[in-house]
């Protein structure tokens, strides 16, 4: 309530003109602080940025710095519009592909053997869409130690899903690494953990070169961030993150629902993830009551939208096929009933495991 008082203020007061592009000396203050608060790193005000959503920063910086040729490595699956933004760039996506033995996420083997001399950036997203995995400390350690092997390397952190998590500890990588602190990119934002999707405010912590770059396109291009908005996340910054312990525990009952929903679903698997607020849910092939062939996790998709008129992504937007990402992240009597209606469209299909 006092980050929608926050914005209205601000109209009120006339904040309404053009701020310096990078934001409000008032906003940086506070990313700096939440950055040092939450994360152990100390940023300069000219190390940070506040862009119009994390989607923005990611693009002004992939933008800024990716030459034709150049590789951005990305673990698979993704968060769909990490490709996409590296095309725009000239740049190559070269993926990764994750597993589900590891959880889905990037090997530091697999690491080792993808950088090259033209590998520009190294993408890591955690707690990560779709899969929800978070990286423990040891792990981000251990991805580390290959990247301080390849000094012309960038690292990108989208730490946007930071707060949503069920189990352990977060941990960024700068923090697990300060070393990386000289070619690292930390983006977060209010999208998700203050629930401010459509505030569109994003902010990210880096070099000063980088971030100089940034702000110059951001200067040719959007300009600051909205003025209400950069008023209403200062708001959020300050006023603390003591709401999250209800919050994430209407998430974990949420998460855990889907959960038993998909182990009653003759095939369907999903191991539980800790964080973000997506299942993403191997669907296994098997055959409508009509007969025809669910093929695909796209056909899969489609069926549950046709069948149970539930909405879920299916896997090949996210580059790994035979699986759909579930978002539950929304009232419970609404995901009780989509639960309900997903296990009565699964019990009518007839398992035919070799389909898909
Ligand atoms: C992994 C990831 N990064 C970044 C974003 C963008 O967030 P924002 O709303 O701040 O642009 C999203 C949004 O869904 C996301 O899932």
């Amino acid at each position: 309530m006092h980050i929608k008082r926050a914005g209205i203020a601000a109209i009120e007061r006339g904040d309404t003109k053009y701020t310096a592009v990078a934001g409000t000396a008032e906003l940086l203050s506070a990313i700096v602080d939440k950055f040092e608060r939450e994360n152990g790193i100390r940023y300069a005000k000219n190390e940070v940025i506040a862009g119009t959503g994390a989607k923005q920063l990611i693009f002004n910086a992939l933008l800024a710095t990716v030459s034709p040729g150049d590789e951005v490595l990305i673990c698979a699956p993704y968060w769909v519009s990490y490709p996409d933004m590296v095309a725009l760039a000239d740049g190559h996506t070269r993926i990764l592909q994750g597993s589900p033995e590891h959880s889905w996420k990037l090997q530091p083997d697999d690491l080792r053997a993808a950088i090259g001399p033209k590998t520009r950036w190294v993408i890591l997203n955690s707690p990560n869409n779709p899969t929800g995995a978070v990286y423990t400390r040891e792990e981000l350690r251990a991805l580390a130690d290959v990247l301080l092997e390849h000094e012309h390397v960038l690292v990108m952190a989208d730490d946007i899903y930071e707060h949503m998590r069920y189990g352990g500890p977060f941990y960024t990588p700068v923090q697990v690494e300060p070393r990386l602190r000289e070619r690292t990119l930390t983006v977060n934002g209010v999208s998700k953990v203050y629930s401010m999707t459509g505030w569109r405010i994003g902010y990210a912590g880096g070099l000063a070169w980088l971030i100089r770059a940034m702000q110059t396109l951001q200067s040719q291009s959007t300009s600051n961030p909205s003025t209400i908005s950069q008023a209403a996340t200062l708001a959020a910054l300050e006023g603390g993150t003591d709401f999250l312990i209800e919050w994430i525990d209407e998430l974990r009952t949420c998460r855990d629902l889907v959960l038993d929903t998909v182990a009653r679903c003759p095939g369907l698997r999903c191991d539980a993830s800790d964080g973000a607020f997506y299942a993403f849910v191997d669907c296994s092939g098997a055959t409508t009551p009509s007969g025809d062939v669910i093929a695909t996790d796209l056909d899969f998709a489609n069926y549950l939208l046709e069948a149970a008129h539930v909405g879920v992504v299916h896997g090949s937007a996210f580059g790994v096929e035979h699986h759909v990402r579930i978002a539950y992240a929304v009232p419970m009597p609404t995901l009780r009933d989509a639960c309900r209606r997903i296990e009565t469209a699964c019990a009518a299909l007839t398992p035919a495991v070799a389909a898909v």
